[in-house]
């Protein structure tokens, strides 16, 4: 089988990670890399095989490449999305797909307009056998009308010394947000990929409130749906033990997915149906639980998504992630921190422009000045960032 030839920009933990995957693929190579650390390449200092650049222009320019991963800090996304798409290269974007909306919308318009080159973006937990178990029973009807969700991800915790751990982590002029940019996109990518968009956003959040930094680290959004079903979305990364569950109440009955099971407690009759037609004053309909099983043992989410991006340059089909889907997790979050931040209900489709103007006032008020940053990857707590 041929192998996609392969650059990536971004050769940090992730962009490592990947280069990692790549290697145990069978359909794609890296043939490229980029990193304006040069202590980041110098593990390829022996290999041949491999072009090693520190300035993306040349990078893009010379790197002999089919296929571009784009895995720097967030701001850097669509810039550089679009140069690669613009030297004629296929694209794969690491979450978020950028900072805010404003300033995606240039590279989603970019890979529009080429719809011969393959634009994805890596939602790498949607390759999760039961995220797509759970997108399966809505999407076919199982639970019937959803009326209620609650998902509270607060397993994401992070110590000071992660926050330490780049120059541009955690802060508004090198990161741009706090844990809705950085750890919960993949959960506000499902929470859309499940139930559709919300229109109408509160939210309370925090800045700050458990470690030295100048974004968000916990906050609680309340969402209305258009068919008037509601949400709650609650992230931290502050809380240890944290908790990841989500609760979807539905006609059908309720789904519990909590410590990776998936639990149906299911209605006999629908309960709008029980509620109109039942002679029981107090009654409730008959219900049985059931663990859904959720085949598949995919350990490897990343290199699945890597995967089925260079099948569908090679053969065509469906991606697991087109990147235009990646401005829709991206709004969502955008829309709590404003809604946090300027405590007022916000309503979607996000403004674009004024979640901008924001973003400018908190990075020309910032005081906030790193401690603790020794500019080395420490790449022994790879493993618990994703
Ligand atoms: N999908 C996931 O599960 C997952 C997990 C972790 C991180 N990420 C994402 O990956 C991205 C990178 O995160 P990370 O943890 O690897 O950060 P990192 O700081 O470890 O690495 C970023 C690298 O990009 C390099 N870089 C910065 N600007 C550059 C430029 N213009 N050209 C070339 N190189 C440049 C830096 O020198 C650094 O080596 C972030 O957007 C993050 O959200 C995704």
């Amino acid at each position: 089988m041929s192998k996609v030839k392969t650059g990536i920009i971004g050769l940090g933990s992730m962009g490592t990670a990947h280069f990692n995957s790549i290697g145990h693929l069978n359909n794609g190579v890296v043939t490229a890399v980029c990193d304006i650390d040069p202590a980041r390449l110098t593990f390829l200092r022996d290999r041949k095989d491999i072009q090693v650049f520190t300035e993306p222009e040349r990078f893009f320019a010379e790197g002999d490449m089919d296929a571009v991963v784009v895995a720097t800090p967030h701001y850097g996304h669509p810039p550089l999305g679009i140069k690669a798409l613009q030297s004629g290269r296929h694209l794969l974007v690491e979450k978020p797909v950028g900072v805010h909306k404003k300033a995606v919308e240039p590279l989603l318009a970019e890979a529009a307009a080429r719809p011969g080159q393959t634009s994805a973006i890596m939602f790498n937990q949607r390759t999760i056998p039961a995220h797509r178990k759970i997108k399966q029973l809505i999407d076919e009807g199982e639970l019937g009308r959803i009326t209620r969700v609650n998902w509270i991800i607060s397993d994401w915790f992070r110590s000071q010394a992660y926050y330490n751990s780049g120059g541009w982590r955690a802060t508004w002029a090198g990161e741009g947000g706090g844990v809705l940019l950085n750890q919960c996109p993949h959960q506000l990518d499902l929470m859309q990929w499940f139930f559709g968009m919300p229109v109408r956003i509160l939210a309370m959040g925090t800045i700050g409130k458990y470690h030295d930094i100048e974004v968000e680290d916990e906050l609680t959004a309340l969402l209305e749906y258009p068919d008037g079903a509601t949400g709650v979305f609650v992230a931290s990364t502050g809380e240890a033990p944290g908790t990841n569950r989500l609760e979807i109440t539905c006609d059908r009955g309720k789904l519990v997915f909590e410590n990776g099971v998936i639990r149906f407690s299911r209605n006999e009759m629908l309960v709008s149906k029980f509620t109109a037609e039942s002679e029981l004053r107090f009654g409730v309909p008959d219900c049985w639980d059931v663990t859904i099983p959720a085949a598949g043992t995919n350990v490897m989410p990343h290199r699945d998504v890597l995967e089925n991006f260079f099948n569908v340059i090679q053969h065509g089909g469906k991606l697991v992630a087109p990147l235009a889907e990646g401005i829709r997790s991206l709004e969502l979050g955008n829309a709590m921190l404003l809604a946090a931040l300027k405590k007022r209900e916000v309503t979607l489709p996000l403004d674009g422009d004024e979640f901008e103007t924001m973003l400018k006032e908190l990075i020309a008020g910032s005081t906030y000045r790193k401690k603790g940053f020794d500019g080395k990857l420490n790449t022994d707590e790879f493993g618990s960032s994703f």
